[in-house]
């Protein structure tokens, strides 16, 4: 009994150091080992080589390979005004993403840090579980009134792989409670990016990004994208290859029996790969089929929503009538984190009687803060007609951009809207692409680099095809698109010579 003690004692002094020691770790940033605390703590200057510092020894990026900033600082963005952001050092860049496809309104409006201001001190926070607020109620409606008249009910996200996975879960309970309970299977389309969330990178189509991750959740199938650029020459014209693609998707309900296929997501316009859009002869077809077989159509408008495309979202662009669409990005013009799915009130009618509950949710989900910076946002929308602004503007950009058809390694200019993807080739004739080894250099060797020392952001992306991707602020004009082909231009012309 007496050794028994003993032993607990050590244990519980065991512990106790143990518990000790991390704290101890965390404190000693006031002597000196975690100067970004310290300075905090002191009222002292953070400067950026600390700044720098500290992001290399403690912070994890996302999607970013580290070994790049060996040798080399990480660019630090401090702050936006418009459409530039500027680093901590001061230099100044064109923001030609939007952010990440995103800030559409454009940065630094104070207007939007006032409704957050105004929204924190009336309510800061409340979940949306079984309770509502007054914003997340507007919300909805407001988003409504811009939707497909098909669509009537509002499901809150923090973002766009969680509106993704959500419109999975509720396609899968729906068909459950309404007597067809095989029906769960996902079909997307070869490179697309739906997130990265198990069930969102389960339906996202590059195989390169899930690889490290498998097995994801099992039941999603691709079909082919709308890349016209790389489509057999036997396709006359964009009509001709969506009919086709399009009934690439029927083939693979049947391939996988229709009683298991539950959804198709699509893009209205598919990011990876670089802009591919579709004729609507295929979203009528991709429609049909849909209704053919009782498959719900998921138009996720993570990136095309909120006048991206030159409408306020894409699905009415193209005449697309989708049974959910996912929302996220530029609700808030980013300023804050939201997403939603807009969905048809069938779906939502067998969740209306006696016990039924869809058991999802996400605190975060409709934060009172995010709905009044995105109300906000969307009256800017309205009274700044910024959509107007990309539907006048959208031929003068693609035709400015074309100017770089001159160029020996421009071999396509393809978009719509403020949404541009430049396909690098090796051979214009032939569209020779680029081996891995030199996309390599290309990309990651050359334009990163070369973009910022222009002063311009904007992506180098080889998930398909090596591309160079534009989607700026909706609030810029011809003037701006001349300024971004020259600064592409002078990052292009010797390109090619990089290899
Ligand atoms: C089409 C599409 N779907 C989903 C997502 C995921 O959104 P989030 O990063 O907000 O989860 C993205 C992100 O870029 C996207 O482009």
């Amino acid at each position: 009994m007496a050794v028994t003690e003993s032993r607990a004692k050590k244990l519980v002094a065991g512990i106790k150091s143990l518990l000790k020691s991390p704290l101890k770790k965390v404190a000693s940033g006031a002597k000196g080992k975690l100067p970004l605390v310290a300075a905090r703590k002191d009222g002292t200057k953070i400067t950026p080589a600390m700044l720098q510092k500290s992001a290399k020894a403690h912070l994890w990026m996302h999607f970013t390979r580290y070994s790049l900033f060996e040798n080399k600082d990480m660019p630090i963005i401090e702050r936006a005004e418009g459409h530039h952001i500027y680093d901590v050092n001061g230099e100044k860049y064109f923001d030609g993403l939007s952010g990440l496809f995103s800030v559409n309104a454009g940065h630094g409006r104070k207007r939007y840090a006032d409704a957050a201001a105004k929204q924190m001190q009336e309510l800061d926070f409340f979940p949306l579980w079984g309770f509502a607020h007054p914003r997340a109620i507007e919300l909805a409606e407001r988003l409504l009134s811009y939707a497909p008249e098909n669509l009537n009910r509002v499901f809150f996200t923090t973002g766009g792989g969680e509106a993704v996975e959500s419109a999975w879960k509720i396609a899968k309970q729906y068909f459950k409670m309404t007597g067809k309970p095989t029906k769960h299977k996902v079909i997307s389309r070869h490179v697309a990016y739906h997130g990265t969330s198990q069930g969102a990178l389960s339906i996202t189509g590059i195989p390169a990004m899930k690889k490290m991750f498998e097995p994801l959740v099992p039941s999603t199938f691709r079909v082919p994208n709308t890349n016209f650029y790389r489509a057999p020459s036997n396709f006359k014209n964009e009509d001709e290859f969506g009919l086709w693609a399009a009934n690439r998707a029927e083939e693979m309900i049947l391939f996988e029996d229709p009683d298991t296929v539950a959804a198709i997501y699509a893009e209205p316009i598919q990011n990876s790969g670089g802009c591919f859009t579709a004729s609507p002869v295929y979203w009528k077809r991709l429609r049909e089929i849909c209704d053919k077989y009782d498959v719900l159509l998921v138009a996720d408008e993570t990136i095309t929503g909120f006048g991206r495309s030159g409408t306020m979202f894409a699905c009415e662009r193209y005449g697309i009538v989708p049974d959910m669409m996912v929302l996220a990005k530029a609700m808030t013009s980013s300023y804050q984190p939201l997403g939603a799915l807009m969905i048809t009130e069938r779906l939502f009618e067998p969740f209306k009687t006696g016990t039924n509950i869809l058991a999802h949710g996400y605190t975060f989900a409709a934060h009172p803060v995010a709905c009044a910076v995105a109300l906000e946002n969307l009256d800017v929308f309205d009274e700044e007609d910024l959509v107007g602004n990309v539907a006048r503007n959208t031929a003068k950009f693609r035709k400015t951009l074309e100017k770089l058809y001159d160029l020996p390694i421009v071999g396509n200019v393809r978009g719509d809207g403020y949404f541009f993807a430049i396909e690098l080739v090796k051979d214009k004739a032939t569209k020779q692409t680029f081996t891995p080894a030199e996309c390599e250099k290309l990309l990651r060797g050359y334009l990163a680099g070369a973009m910022l020392k222009v002063g311009l952001y904007a992506r180098a992306d080889d998930r398909g095809n090596p591309v160079i991707q534009l989607a700026p602020p909706l609030t810029i004009g011809p003037k701006e698109f001349d300024e971004l082909e020259q600064m592409l231009r002078k990052v292009l012309t010797p390109a090619m010579s990089k290899i």
